[in-house]
């Protein structure tokens, strides 16, 4: 299942920098920018790794982002789409008492009123789960002295990307500052000063990454603050059920449980659907640990090899959602050694689950 990326602003800077890395890893790419022979090489260069749709233009207009939604469309949908195309401003920078009206209208028309047009016109092409990444800056919170224009702009999406994700809990909506990068934006900013010391744009890279592959909530992040993917180890723990019924198990886990839908197909070949059920632990136990654990929540019926294990936040009212759903109660609640108190239920595919809650998440 190919993931889809529309990234604006990808034929230099920090956008190329995340495209080159969302090609590698496989991902479709949708990108933009205004000048052609610049968009062009980018597009001949990550052709070589994935699929790549180029299209020249510019994001205050409403037609070339109209083009970029059909674009989203004819490829399925979008999983991400990253608002990175971003304009200084004059340089140097006017005071905001000398400003020109006009001007700051045409950096409000990139920064803020662009990015929230795209946003508006590709909203039907959102898979489940997508995320939406608008490049901010720290120009939007600190009060630098003549950054008036372009500070005010980021801060302006900054608020527009909080209010949206109030707005719609279903998306996963980020404002990123990604810090000072060496990219002609920035030497735009300090025109012949050596920017040779600010990082490539290659170091805020990982933590948009993370943003784009980890389940953290909606809001505001510095990039190179973020948790960095980790290198070793497993990236994703995915549980794959085969079930008779699937119809019955999405009643069972994303209606039931109230698990976000990330993505669902429906092909020649078959059906599936990804769940987002947080965060992912592999428990190992021996025998004489899992018959343990069956004597006190489930009365010493056998869960055998695979048992499915969910905290939740209210263990009554999933309890309650999951049985209103298929699920049959093995046993009622019990409180168990280990500070937890958990409910043994069978799925409506005869699958063993527990949910649970940490005892001192409730007031019980
Ligand atoms: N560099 C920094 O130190 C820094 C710091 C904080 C935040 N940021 C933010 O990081 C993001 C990326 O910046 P960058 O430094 O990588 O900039 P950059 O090197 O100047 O690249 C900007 C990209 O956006 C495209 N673009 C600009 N205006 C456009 C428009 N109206 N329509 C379509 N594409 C347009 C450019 O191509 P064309 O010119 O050909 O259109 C280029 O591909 C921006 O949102 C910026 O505000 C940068």
């Amino acid at each position: 299942m190919t993931r889809t990326a529309l990234i604006t602003g990808a034929s230099r800077g920090l956008g190329r920098a995340l495209a080159r890395q969302l090609a590698a890893d496989g991902w479709h790419l949708i990108i933009d920018a205004r000048g052609a022979d610049a968009l062009t090489d980018v597009r001949r260069e990550l052709a070589q790794h994935t699929s790549v749709q180029a299209l020249v233009g510019d994001v205050r207009d409403a037609a070339h982002r109209a083009a970029l939604a059909t674009a989203a469309q004819a490829s399925g949908g979008l999983d991400l789409l990253v608002n990175n195309a971003s304009t200084l401003g004059p340089s140097p920078q006017p005071t905001l008492l000398d400003y020109p009206l006009d001007t700051l209208a045409e950096v409000y028309a990139v920064n803020v009123l662009a990015p929230l047009g795209l946003i508006q016109a590709v909203q039907g092409q959102l898979k489940p789960g997508a995320r939406i990444i608008n490049i901010s800056s720290d120009a939007g919170v600190e009060a630098y002295p003549g950054w008036g224009g372009y500070g005010s702009s980021k801060a302006a999406l900054d608020h527009l990307s909080a209010i949206l994700a109030a707005e719609r809990p279903d998306l996963r909506v980020y404002a990123v500052d990604p810090g000072d990068m060496n990219t002609q934006m920035h030497q735009e900013a300090f025109p012949g000063e050596d920017i040779s010391d600010r990082p490539a744009p290659e170091t805020s890279v990982p933590g948009l990454i993370e943003l784009i592959g980890g389940a953290l909530p909606s809001g505001r992040y510095q990039a190179r603050n973020l948790p960095q993917p980790r290198q070793g180890g497993a990236q994703e723990l995915r549980v794959a059920l085969t079930v008779a019924d699937y119809p019955a198990a999405v009643r069972q886990y994303r209606d039931g449980l109230g698990l976000p839908e990330l993505s669902a197909w429906d092909r020649p070949d078959g059906r599936g659907m990804l769940l987002d059920a947080g965060h992912a632990v592999l428990e190992l136990l021996d025998e004489r640990q899992s018959a343990s654990i069956d004597a006190i929540e489930a009365g010493g019926a056998q869960a055998g090899p695979l048992r499915l294990v969910f905290k939740v936040a209210d263990l009554q009212a999933s309890g309650d959602s999951m049985v209103d759903h298929g699920a049959t109660v093995v046993r009622d609640p019990v409180d168990t050694p280990w500070g937890h108190r958990n409910l043994r239920l069978r799925s409506n595919a005869d699958l063993p689950l527990t949910l649970f809650i940490e005892r001192n998440d409730t007031d019980a």
